[in-house]
């Protein structure tokens, strides 16, 4: 990339050729005032905000569109310039009823801070008073017309990042409006996913969030901090805005990187709701059908001469949140398997790690990484979607996969056993019993290898085994029902292998695992074999980010235990009726740690809100208990993210292989 020079303001400034006038601005901190521009959307150039002077040109130039010129001369705070904008802002309140009074952006709004900054203290326009919608039919967002500029960031984030293409524009001039699918109210869109993209890159009060409308406003805020959403392998990275100790607020935060900053659905609503619910605030003790409140010393008395007792006669257990973070695995790690001896140790979704776990065995044995970052999607020609919904399963995942069929042109093939996941777009749709699903992997494999397709059933499963054969860099996203049984992820894996799916970390499959941190609860804490469910045990300890329902097989073992020591931040049942000792828990915004996500990183959790309450983490729960059982908190060299993001061995050197024994 060749470098150029150019002035801006008189000051000599460097870019790369390509780089827009605002681009090389921004490099060198040079203010040029936006509206419709917004970093990892494409440029528009609709509201001309941005306009900036050149020597030698008679117009004014959007900055965002025009790319930077060698030896170009730029002026961007003339006098001209600033009378342009303010104009334009007058205009822009003139055509609509922007009465920042009544307006709960206002104090948060881009548009209002641009007029103070023009010092734009009235509008010499008559006022139109148009009187458009205010849609409230959305269960999250509110879309109130009548304070749009048409700067299209909602268009564009919808379309470019969230790959849903609910909304665009209708009509022309003053009339102009932003609509959702063919002109519908916004909840009753078939397309929208409920992201809430659009309303974070608004830079007016147009599309609000209604749950923060009234929280706080950015700029009231105390702090921002970024951390990771918890709920999903994903790991998208949040801003938490946080007010006189509570949550604001909850925000996507890395605009530049493959997912322009999106949160899904879960992350956006469930992440600030989740600190309004009660709490379990001190220790307690069952008594009958009720608790009592306890100290932790009498708690933890309790708890560790329980587990003590149990674990003499091989007869403990316990099963912890694939939200827990790196470092606890690694602590419950030492204390259940090096300390304790503990045979019975898992995970809520244990059932379907291991079979993730098995299923790839075979190829981190070869020193493979059997699997991708999940944004490899958008690098892909071929997307096959198995046993999968990712819209539901790892929802930024299911963007990148409308991304790249709906603008990057690439196709988009699914196996299910209910449904199509990505109705509409999908190229070739298999739907088949579950029982036929490991037996169409085992022929496609074969056919992509040989490029025999006799064997295969119908023309859909010949079309898809030509078009594997022909990908140049197919992506396999596997759901978390194929891995009811193991044999269907190594075969899917070799599916990759033949089908030449291979990237620089790891092989081309995703793994819809759904709690945050499972990649690394798969590497340490889940067993070889099931025991949930099937062992009658004397003490259980339960570790609970509450955060989502724990699974029903999980709860039955809770119910088949003697004795249950439960540690979870909410006061949810069926989870604390399950309990003889229930421990208080930080919840997710008052923890820290790291996370091995789908994204390729180890990513860190800060803590957004402090606890209120006196509260201890599972690193000190155990240096207690360990403590009172008498026994030595063993030091644990397993590293949860190992085999998770590096491949010993090139991944295009990776050899099929046959999973026999489930
Ligand atoms: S909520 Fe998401 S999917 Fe719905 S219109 Fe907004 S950006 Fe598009
Ligand atoms: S709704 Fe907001 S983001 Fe969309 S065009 Fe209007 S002002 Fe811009
Ligand atoms: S995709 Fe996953 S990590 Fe990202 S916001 Fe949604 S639940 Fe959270
Ligand atoms: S920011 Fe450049 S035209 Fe709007």
């Amino acid at each position: 990339m060749s470098e150029i020079t150019l002035t801006i303001d008189g000051k000599e400034c460097k870019g790369n050729a390509g780089d827009t006038i605002l681009q090389v601005a921004q490099k060198h901190d040079i203010y040029i005032p936006t509206l419709c521009y917004l970093e990892g959307l494409s440029p528009m150039g609709s509201c001309r905000m941005c306009v900036v002077e050149v020597e030698g040109s008679n117009k004014l130039l959007t900055s965002c569109t025009t790319p930077a010129q060698d030896g170009m001369v730029v002026f961007s705070k003339t006098e001209k310039l600033f009378n342009y904008r303010k104009q334009i802002l007058e205009l822009l309140f003139a055509g609509r009823n922007h009465f920042c009074m009544f307006c709960s952006q206002s104090g948060d709004c881009e548009l209002q801070r641009l007029a103070i900054e023009h010092g734009m203290d009235s509008v010499r326009y008559p006022y139109l008073y148009h009187d458009f919608d205010n849609d409230a039919t959305s269960e999250h967002l509110q879309m109130d017309h009548n304070r749009c500029i048409l700067c299209g960031r909602c268009i564009r984030v919808c379309a470019e990042k969230v790959g849903a293409h609910t909304l665009d524009l209708e009509q022309r001039g003053w009339n102009a409006k932003v609509i959702s699918d063919l002109g519908e109210m916004l909840g009753n869109s078939e397309t929208c996913v409920s992201c809430g993209a659009c309303a974070q890159v608004c830079p007016t009060g147009t599309i609000t969030l209604r749950e923060f409308v009234y929280r706080g406003r950015r700029n009231d805020c105390d702090e921002v901090v970024e951390s990771i959403c918890p709920l999903c392998s994903m790991g998208c990275e949040i801003k938490g805005y946080v007010r006189t100790g509570s949550l604001a607020r909850v925000e996507g935060s890395n605009l530049e990187g493959p997912d322009g900053g999106q949160l899904c659905h879960k992350g956006r609503w469930w992440l600030p709701e989740s600190t309004e619910r009660e709490r379990v605030s001190v220790p307690m003790i069952r008594e009958g059908s009720t608790f009592r409140e306890a100290s932790w010393e009498e708690a933890l008395e309790l708890a560790a001469g329980k587990l003590k007792a149990a674990n003499s006669k091989g007869r403990a257990g316990a099963i912890v949140s694939g939200m827990s973070t790196d470092e606890e695995l690694t602590m419950l790690n030492s204390v259940f398997k090096s300390s304790m001896n503990m045979e019975y140790m898992d995970c809520f979704s244990g059932n379907v790690l291991r079979g993730f776990k098995k299923g790839f065995k075979p190829f981190t044995e070869q020193g493979i990484r059997p699997f991708t970052a999940a944004h490899n999607i958008l690098e892909s020609d071929l997307v096959l979607t198995l046993e999968a919904d990712p819209q539901e399963e790892a929802p930024v995942s299911a963007s990148y996969v409308r991304v790249n069929t709906v603008r990057n042109g690439g196709k988009l093939a699914n196996i299910s056993t209910g449904g199509t996941p990505f109705k509409g777009i999908t190229d070739v749709d298999l739907n088949i019993g579950s029982e036929d699903v490991l037996d169409l992997l085992t022929k496609l494999v074969e056919a992509v290898k040989t490029g025999k397709s006799e064997t295969l059933e119908n023309a859909d499963a010949e079309r898809l085994a030509i078009m594997l054969k022909d990908a140049e860099k197919p992506v396999i996203v596997l759901g978390g029902q194929l891995a009811d049984d193991a044999r269907k992820v190594t075969q899917a894996v070799n599916l990759a292998i033949v089908s030449g799916g291979t990237f620089d970390d790891g092989i081309a499959t995703v793994p819809m695992v759904r709690s945050g941190n499972s990649l690394a609860a798969l590497n340490t804490v889940v067993s070889d074999e099931p025991w949930v469910n099937e062992v009658d045990l004397d003490c259980l300890f339960v570790s609970s980010t509450g955060l989502v329902p724990e699974t029903p097989e999980s709860l039955e073992a809770m119910s088949m235990s003697r004795f249950c020591i439960i540690q979870t931040p909410y006061m949810v049942n069926p989870l604390v009726n399950m309990a003889d000792v229930l421990l208080p828990a930080p919840a997710w915004y008052e923890r820290s740690g790291h996370f091995c996500t789908l994204e390729g990183e180890r990513r860190k959790i800060n803590v957004l809100v402090p606890p209120k309450t006196e509260l201890k983490g599972l690193s000190e729960i155990f240096g207690t208990i360990t403590e009172k059982m008498g026994l030595p908190m063993n030091s644990s060299d397993v590293r949860p993210c190992e085999n998770i993001y590096t491949s010993k061995v090139s991944p295009d050197k990776a050899r099929t292989a046959v999973l026999e024994e489930v």
